[in-house]
């Protein structure tokens, strides 16, 4: 395997690198991000919904000037789909095709045998043209430097784990008809998890682990100001306060940075240069998605408000 040399110089460059593509990310996780690439091994990324994991990779493949592939998980995922698979309709249009041209050949007397063309076509349509390439044999294969991204992995059931697990082990897949195929580099890669389930031991070993929690105060600021642009400090500063407020509550679901960023293009869109507690009631819905956690949130801004 051709081993490329290190992508990154230090931890620092690396949160500079990816500073660069708009994430901004803090010592822990640029620390993790430099380590997968020294020791080559991929990230296992947890953390609740929408702090930045698929983002995260997503920067990654930018910063390096890397070709994403993700692998999206969901239940019922299967090798065909995130391997290989044949083109069984080429496949079957190609015997097909063999057929006319035995029986034309053929003419009714002394049929070129089609025993003997069988072991051709066979090896025919177990070729490279009959081959439906699925993300991870697409990220081993690749030439080109690769981020693969293996998103939502929880989704999948155990023995997709497993297969998983075979093919970050030794990044080698095998193809039954064609031989093994090994990766020419090793690729940076991500697993993304919002932990709806345990994963193996097996993989957690494998990989290197990095949890994504809400950033801190200072830290979501710097992200709002660079991914809305038009806002003001002011604003940016009272719109992380209050977020931050109200996920000290019990909530049935905290609002994420990616709603943080939602809530903040809105109050742009109303021209909002600084945020009163009814504003803050009315645009609520941006934030919170249950009608419990919206009550209880404009409970505590009223209390605020008044105090
Ligand atoms: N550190 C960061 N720097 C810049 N933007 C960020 C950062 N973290 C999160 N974001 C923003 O938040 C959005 C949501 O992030 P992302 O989709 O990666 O969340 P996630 O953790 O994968 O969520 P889910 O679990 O729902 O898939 C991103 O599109 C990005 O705009
Ligand atoms: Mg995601």
């Amino acid at each position: 395997m051709k081993v490329l040399g290190p992508r990154f110089e230090s931890v620092p460059a690396v949160r500079e690198g990816l500073a660069g593509v708009s994430y901004l990310a803090d010592e822990g996780i640029a620390g993790v991000v430099y380590l997968a690439d020294r020791l080559g091994k991929p990230v296992l990324v947890e953390g609740p919904a929408g702090v930045g994991k698929t983002e995260l990779a997503k920067a990654a493949a930018a910063m390096t000037g890397s070709r994403l592939i993700r692998l999206q998980c969901y239940e019922g995922l299967d090798e065909s789909k995130a391997l290989y698979e044949w083109n069984y309709k080429k496949q079957l249009l190609r015997i097909q095709a063999q057929r006319v041209v035995d029986a034309a050949d053929g003419g009714g007397a002394e049929a070129a045998a089609p025993t003997g063309s069988w072991s051709e076509l066979e090896e025919d349509i177990f070729s490279e043209d009959f081959l439906l390439t699925r993300p991870l044999l697409e990220a081993i294969r690749a030439t080109e430097p690769v981020v693969l991204l293996v998103d939502e992995v929880d989704r999948v059931e155990v023995e997709t784990e497993a297969l998983l697990l075979e093919v970050l082990s030794d990044y080698q897949v095998s193809i039954p008809e064609l031989g093994t195929v090994a990766a020419t580099q090793l690729p940076l890669v991500f697993l993304t998890s919002n932990n709806t389930r345990e994963l193996s031991e097996a993989l957690k070993r494998r990989c290197l682990y990095l949890h994504i929690d809400y950033p801190e105060l200072e830290r979501e600021k710097a992200i709002v100001l660079t991914r809305v642009p038009e806002i003001s400090d002011h604003l940016a500063d009272q719109i992380v306060r209050i977020v931050r407020s109200l996920r000290s509550l019990e909530l049935k679901k905290h609002p994420s940075v990616s709603e943080t960023l939602d809530w903040a293009r809105t109050l742009v869109l109303l021209g909002a240069d600084s945020i009163g507690a009814e504003q803050a009631r009315d645009t609520l819905h941006i934030l919170l998605k249950y009608r419990t956690d919206i009550e209880k949130a404009t409970k505590e801004l009223s209390v605020a408000e008044g105090a």
